[in-house]
Parts: C-alpha cells; structure tokens; sequence
C-alpha cells in the first residue's frame, strides 16, 4: 500500500471548504491540516469534520516536517509569500487561480519549485472539466473546421472584491480555457473596464485577445449582471459551439451553422454570403465534479513527478495576460503587445489526464498528445 500524502488546506472561507472537502474524499491521501486565521471558520469546519484538527498560523504547518502539500485558498495578496514560504519549505503547492498579483512573483515561484523538485500546480478548474475536456476534443478533431473565435461571458451580482478588479476575480477561468482551445498565447491584449461602485476597482471589464490567423477572443466580466451568466461561445469555419455551464443538461450545443464568402464574384449585385443552417446536437456528457479531477491530478503529480496540466507556467501565463489587461485599460483600452506568443509549458500537448469517464455518442476523436517530461520528483520522505 503506498504511504498516503498529507496535505493541509489553507484558507477556509467560500472556496477553502471545497478543497477540504475533495482532499478528504481522496484514496491515498490524508488531509492533516486545515487553517485559517479566523477561528469561527475552523470552528465551522471542526463541526463538519471533527477528526481533522485546525491552525491559526500558517508558520505552524511550515514546521510540520510530516506535512508534504499544502493547498492555498486564501485571497490573491496572500497567495505569493504563502507559496515562496511553502515551496522553500520543501512542499508541493496548488495556489488557487490567479497565481500571484504580478508575473514577477510566478517567476520567482516557478524557479522555487524547480530548484527544490516540488510540484506547483495552479487551480484553474475548468481545464478538469468535462464540458472543456469534451469541446478540446471536438476542436482539435476538426469538427468544427478552422477555429475562428471564442466569445466568454461570466456575470453575477458581485462578489464584489477590494483588491482585484473582476479581470483578475472572473476572467482567470476563461483566459485559462481559452489558452487551452487555441493552444497558444494570444500577441496583443486590449481591455476596458468601468468602476461604479469602488474607484479603481472595475466591476465591468471587456478584454480582447488577439491570435496569429486573424482568431480572436472576447471575455466580457461582470460583477454588475442582475443574471448569473456562465456561456462561451467557440465559432469555427464549418460548426459552432455554445458552451452554457449553467444549464443542468445538454450543457454543450453543436451548432451546423456557417457562413462563407462567395470565392468570386464580378459584380456587386452578384455578391451574396451563402449562410448554412444544418442541425444542433448536444453530446451526452456525464457530470462528475471538476475539483475532484483537480485535487486528484495534484496527487497523482506529486507521487510520479509529472508537470500538471495547470502548471505553474500556465498560471504565470494567465497573469501576464492579467497585467496586459490592466495596462490596457490604464490606457484606454490600448493595445499591449506580448513578447512572445508561444505556450510555453504547452497544456494543448499533454498527456490525458485520467479522468472520471465521460460517454461520448461517437468514436473517440484523435488526439495526438505526447508524454512530458518529468519535473517534480516525488520526495524521499515518501517514497521511502
Ligand atoms: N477554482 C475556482 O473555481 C475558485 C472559485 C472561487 C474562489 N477561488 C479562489 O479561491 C481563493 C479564495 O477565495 P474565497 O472566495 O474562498 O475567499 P474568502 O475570502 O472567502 O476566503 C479566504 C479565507 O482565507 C483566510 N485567510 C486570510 N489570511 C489568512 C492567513 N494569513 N492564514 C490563514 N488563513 C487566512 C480568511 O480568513 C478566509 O476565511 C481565491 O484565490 C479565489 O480566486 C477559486
């Protein structure tokens, strides 16, 4: 029998419990620890899960030589000096998404875990989802012809934030599954925002992503939406898709609709757009919880070192995008060019996660993933 993993969860406010409770759930692994410095949330938690004991101080579970992983759920300030001090302590981290308020502080992350050999994985959920999972498959199979664009919308009333805009609240999610489908980093970044309730801190933003072949990506987010509205649209050539999250059932739709230019034409009257209206079917996909395919995956990297889907370097390409957007919206919407459009840690190419099934009505689509390299070994102390 493997030697379980002892993990602490940190932070037990709205998203903390979640953790706590998949940790728990989990073979192979032992939640050991669960702190946060208000003691009515411990007590909350103690009522729920009398067994595992809680902690005000974070510096007590860095002293705790038995504890292996530590998972960060508290707001985005605390997310860096949480992680440098766990990391250097020797510990696997998941940070919860965004990764840290500036790229500068995931670099400096990224190179804590690699020198130490731990693992960092960042939480960006959706990538453990069976609608994303399912609509990455229908996009690199080709199905809906060229990717065109993606069009994000996620609006509710609030939670309004103090620190962060919604941009850096909201849109994390979309800009990390949108990374995902495209498969690369956008080149330029624009972004508005308006602040109606907190100045300087807007509650509306509209951020564009600009992709090499004319693709593009809209993410509209909103704290100021008297609807809860989670959908993303994914156009391509020849189908389109509608991704609603919301919905309970048939939360993707397929879309045989298209629209083309005619190839030639020699006069005006002849030029016509010729429009396609074929069917819309919806792909059965069974539901299972995301976070468990998360808390699952950070486990399973940490006992065989491989590089997690939502690595570090994915969290810090997220952030960047982050900072563009606010530059962008300190001017006006400017456009901000990113150095580098390549994916660098590659989420598009690696390996298939195991996954709780998802039925699909038809023959598996091709794939075409490679094996990764592996990063994070797993430590002695547990290995034996
Ligand atoms: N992956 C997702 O889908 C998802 C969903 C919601 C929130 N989140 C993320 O989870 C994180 C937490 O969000 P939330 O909404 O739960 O915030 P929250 O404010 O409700 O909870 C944060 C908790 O951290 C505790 N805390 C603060 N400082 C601490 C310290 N020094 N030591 C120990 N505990 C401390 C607070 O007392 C609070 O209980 C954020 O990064 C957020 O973006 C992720």
């Amino acid at each position: 029998m493997q030697k379980p993993i002892n993990v602490g969860v940190v932070g037990a406010g709205y998203w903390g419990p979640n953790l706590v409770r998949n940790f728990r759930a989990l073979p192979d692994c032992r939640l050991r620890v669960i702190c946060d410095i208000k003691e009515e949330r411990l007590k909350h938690l103690k009522s729920l899960y009398p067994e595992i004991p809680g902690e005000t101080k974070f510096e007590a579970l860095m002293a705790d030589r038995e504890l292996h992983a530590i998972v960060i759920a508290t707001s985005v300030r605390h997310h860096f000096p949480m992680a440098k001090a766990a990391l250097s302590a020797g510990k696997h981290v998941l940070i919860e998404k965004p990764m840290a308020t500036s790229s500068e502080h995931c670099e400096e992350l990224i190179e804590i875990a690699q020198q130490k050999g731990v693992t960092l994985m960042v939480g960006h959920t959706f990538l453990y989802s069976a609608p994303i999972r399912k609509i990455k498959e229908i996009v690199d199979s080709g199905e809906i012809g060229e990717l065109r664009y993606i069009s994000a919308r996620r609006l509710n009333l609030g939670l309004f934030q103090k620190d962060i805009n919604v941009a850096w609240d909201l849109a994390p999610h979309d800009i990390a599954i949108i990374l995902h489908i495209v498969g690369e980093l956008p080149y330029s970044i624009n972004c508005r925002g308006g602040a109606h309730l907190t100045k300087g801190i807007e509650d509306v933003t509209s951020m564009h992503l600009q992709f090499s072949k004319e693709r593009t990506a809209v993410i509209h987010s909103s704290w100021h939406d008297p609807r809860k509205v989670r959908e993303m649209t994914i156009v391509g050539s020849k189908r389109m898709i509608v991704y609603d999250d919301i919905a309970t059932q048939e939360k993707i739709k397929i879309f045989d609709v298209r629209v083309e230019r005619p190839p030639h034409y020699d006069t005006f009257a002849e030029f016509h757009y010729a429009y396609h209206y074929g069917d819309i079917y919806s792909p059965y996909i069974k539901q299972d919880e995301p976070l468990r395919a998360e808390c699952q995956h950070f486990l399973d990297c940490i006992r065989h070192g491989k590089v997690p889907l939502t690595s570090g370097t994915n969290g810090l390409e997220v952030v960047r995008i982050l900072e563009a957007s606010t530059l962008s919206i300190k001017q006006n919407g400017a456009p901000i060019d990113l150095p580098d459009g390549r994916l660098s840690s590659g989420s598009h190419s690696h390996p298939p996660i195991p996954m709780p099934e998802i039925e699909l009505p038809k023959p598996p689509i091709r794939g075409g993933r490679k094996k990764r390299s592996t990063l994070n070994p797993f430590p002695r102390s547990i290995t034996g």
